[in-house]
This record gives C-alpha cells, structure tokens and sequence, in this order.
C-alpha cells in the first residue's frame, strides 16, 4: 500500500546535470517545497567574498555560516540577510571558491543541520550532493543524476550566456571537471549516489523525460 504523510525527495548528483531544475519543477507539480542546498554553500562563499575571507578559512568560514538567514520564498529567489542573492550566487566567483568552502567539516555541520530542519515534517524536494547518504538517509525517495561532462559544460556555457557572461567551453569543461573531482573526494559528506538511489542518466533525454522519469516513481509511491 502506499505511503501516506510527508514525504522527502532526495536528489543527488554533479553540477551541470539539470537536478536543481527537474527538483524546481517537480515541486511545482507534486505541490510541495523545494529546497536548493547548493544555494546555501554558495550564499555562504558570496559572503566570505564580500567579507574579504579568504577560500578555506575554516575558523572564520563555520561562524559564518551559522549568522547567515536564508529565506527561499519561491523556487529561484533566495533572500540572504534580507537581500535577493539569486543572480550574485551563480557568479563565476562563487563558482570558483564554493567547492573549496563547502568542504570544510564545521560548515557541513552547521548547514546540514538547516537543511535537515528546513525538510523536517513537510514534503519537499531537496537537491545537493550529499542529501540521500548525509542529510536525509532515510528518504522516502532517491534519485541520482548523472551526465556526461561534456554535455554538462555545453550546458553551462549557454546558461551563462543567458546571464551575460561569455565562457569558454574548454575551461568551462576543466571546472566542471575539477568541481567533480573535489566534491566527490572530500572526507565529508562526498558526492557519491546512494546505494538505494535511482539513477537516472541525463545526457540523452530531454528534461521533460528527466521530470517524467521521477514524477512517475514518486506518484506511484505516494
Ligand atoms: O549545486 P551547486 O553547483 O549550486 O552547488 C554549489 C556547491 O555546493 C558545489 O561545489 C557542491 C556544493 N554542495 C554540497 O557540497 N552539498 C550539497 N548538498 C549541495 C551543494
């Protein structure tokens, strides 16, 4: 028989792979909450930056991230101490220094633990790295997603030129490489899939297919 009650999408997997957008629009779907636990890595390095902390400076990176206050009023917006920081958090920048400051142990803990309060007696749809094997292991439904990095990096490229800046494939492709590489080595919270979690392969289907695929595990358990 199904499940009743609040549920937790949990859906893992490298940057690129189309996941923050296929967890946006199931939420929309299913009518649930949707949290992006990358935004909050990336909330804390845009205020180191603006801070002057350097990359990896985990006495002062950890006391931080626990003064940050977050808001996600709508899938997209995401409100940092009271400003909207959704376009400043997906700049080159953050993008470089992110991976550096997320893997420092104290702040997993710290922004684990909001995540983890966040997702506690609501159905949502929550999209990281670590959300199916550290913050909700026990997630009613898990999904990996997977994609060839080249066409990871092809993507990338053109959604920064929607937000107007020009990119080069080939450095676009080597980030994209190295960010894998630190995400998925660090001693805490790695990227890796779930022994339970459902992979799902996006490098040749089109994301109505990626929503389709989820959506129809997670309406038939529901
Ligand atoms: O998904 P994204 O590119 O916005 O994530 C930004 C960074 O945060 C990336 O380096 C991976 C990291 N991250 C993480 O370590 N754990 C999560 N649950 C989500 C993101």
């Amino acid at each position: 028989m199904p499940n009743s009650g609040p549920y937790t999408i949990a859906i893992d997997g490298p940057s690129g792979t189309g996941k923050s957008s296929t967890a946006k629009e199931l939420a929309k779907r299913l009518h649930i909450d949707y949290l992006d636990t990358g935004a909050m890595y990336r909330c804390l390095s845009l205020k180191a930056k603006d801070t002057g902390i350097q990359p990896g400076d985990a006495e002062r990176l950890a006391p931080l991230a626990a003064t940050l206050e977050f808001l996600f009023p709508e899938p997209g917006t995401v409100i940092l101490n009271g400003v909207d920081v959704s376009k400043a958090i997906r700049t080159p920048e953050v993008s470089g220094r992110v991976s550096v400051d997320c893997a420092i142990p104290a702040v997993r803990e710290v922004l684990v633990d909001r995540q983890r309060a966040y997702g506690l007696g609501r159905s949502c749809v929550l999209d990281g790295r670590d959300i199916g094997t550290v913050v909700f292991p026990h997630a009613r439904f898990k999904f990996y997603v997977d994609c060839d990095p080249r066409v990871r990096a092809k993507r990338r490229v053109a959604e920064l030129a929607a937000m107007g800046h020009k990119a080069d494939y080939d450095e676009v492709l080597s980030n994209l490489l190295e960010r894998d590489h630190l995400d998925s080595t660090r001693a805490v919270g790695p990227l890796r899939r779930a022994a339970d979690a459902i992979v799902i392969d996006t490098s040749d289907i089109s994301f109505e297919q990626q929503v389709e695929r989820i959506l129809s595990v997670v309406r038939a358990g529901i």
